[in-house]
């Protein structure tokens, strides 16, 4: 069985595991702050999270701002990207009390791991990792030692909060089981300091841009969670049709028509052949796609514009996460230190008493 196969196969059991037990288990997520978050975000990984947590599991969301610079020069609009994804969690139901939400630049002990885990891979391992080699080709540029190096300085977002879960889609396996490789490689080296942590693969299919292809921001097919409905309806317009009145689900003949009526299906909870069948030409199937969106998200639009008006809100929410995660990051550097033998010259701390 190949890699992915056993991922799969260990789903239930691992399901079930967390569910018996959530409140064992610490689950880190989270997505680069590329761009404003979208329907996608929100149908697949944020309710996902909402789920976890309050099902009672620790859940930490980074926001892994420094991977933004992996394939491009400068990180456009970083701050808003971020205070828009922290909104966006917020009015998706986590709740900044009981869930972590953090920037991994804020957090210095974590990025320092950087450095043993570094040691303890080759070059040519790196060189291998699929997702870097896609990621490599599809940015048109010379490979950067940062994109090189990400599924390294991933692990340590992992390893230095101590998750044992992580929910990911299928092109972030390689770097979870890097992170594997680190804990184990670590162990052998040092003594045992961490538990390899456990790939959690997303079941929600995929739900494609409204072009029929790969949502994502940079394609501009996808609906930004904070997008007015008018601005959502200009999006839809812009979507490539055909003149076919019979509306149909193919993929890859009609990749506009089938992106329309996926999110529309998705957005009534709808099966799309069925809802093919009601529908008579393109711009048929523009109003409603327009109007199941603009509904389906109008209450998490109400609520982000609501929290907006809190002027210190998110850095409130970011203040308190990234807190946490330099406590936890603190001590597990500390344990690090301990097992290479690097405890010295420490300030002495006074007893109490
Ligand atoms: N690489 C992930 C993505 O592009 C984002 C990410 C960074 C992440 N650090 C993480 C996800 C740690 C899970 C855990 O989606």
């Amino acid at each position: 069985m190949d890699s992915l196969a056993a991922t799969v196969a260990r789903m239930p059991a691992l399901r079930a595991a967390v569910a018996a037990d959530p409140s064992s288990h610490r689950v880190l997520t989270g997505e680069r702050p590329t761009g404003p978050l979208h329907l996608g975000h929100l149908v697949g990984t944020i309710s996902e999270r909402v789920r976890l947590q309050r099902s009672g599991v620790d859940v930490l969301v980074i926001l892994a701002d420094y991977q933004v610079i992996t394939d491009r020069d400068v990180a456009d609009r970083l701050s808003d990207h971020v205070r828009g994804a922290v909104l966006d969690q917020l009015a998706a139901g986590l709740d900044p009390d009981r869930t972590t939400v953090f920037a991994h630049s804020a957090v210095p002990a974590l990025n320092q791991l950087m450095l043993p885990f570094l040691s303890l891979v080759t070059e040519a391992e790196l060189h291998r990792n699929p997702t870097v080699k896609a990621e490599h080709a599809a940015s048109g540029r010379a490979l950067s030692g940062l994109l090189l190096t990400y599924p390294v300085h991933q692990a340590a977002d992992i390893l230095s909060c101590r998750a044992d879960l992580v929910p990911v889609g299928k092109d972030q396996l390689p770097h979870i089981e890097l992170t594997r490789v680190l804990a184990r490689r670590f162990a052998e080296r040092y003594g045992p300091v961490f538990t390899p942590p456990e790939p959690m693969l997303t079941d929600t299919p995929e739900l494609p841009g409204l072009d029929g292809h790969t949502m994502s921001t940079s394609r501009g097919n996808a609906v930004p969670l904070g997008a007015t409905a008018d601005e959502t309806a200009a999006l839809v317009r812009r979507a490539r049709t055909d003149p076919e009145r019979r509306i149909t689900v193919d993929p890859d003949g009609r990749p506009g028509v089938y992106g329309l009526l996926t999110t529309a299906a998705l957005c009534l909870g709808r099966d799309p052949h069925e809802l093919a069948a009601t529908l008579d030409g393109a711009a048929a199937l523009k109003r409603l796609t327009t109007d199941a969106v603009n509904d389906h998200l109008a209450g998490h639009r109400a609520r982000r514009a609501e929290l907006a008006r809190d002027p210190g809100l998110v850095d409130d929410v970011l203040a308190r996460g990234n807190a946490r995660a330099n406590d936890l990051a603190d001590e597990t550097l500390d344990e690090v230190r301990a097992a290479m033998g690097m405890r010295y010259g420490r300030v002495r701390t006074r007893s109490a008493g």
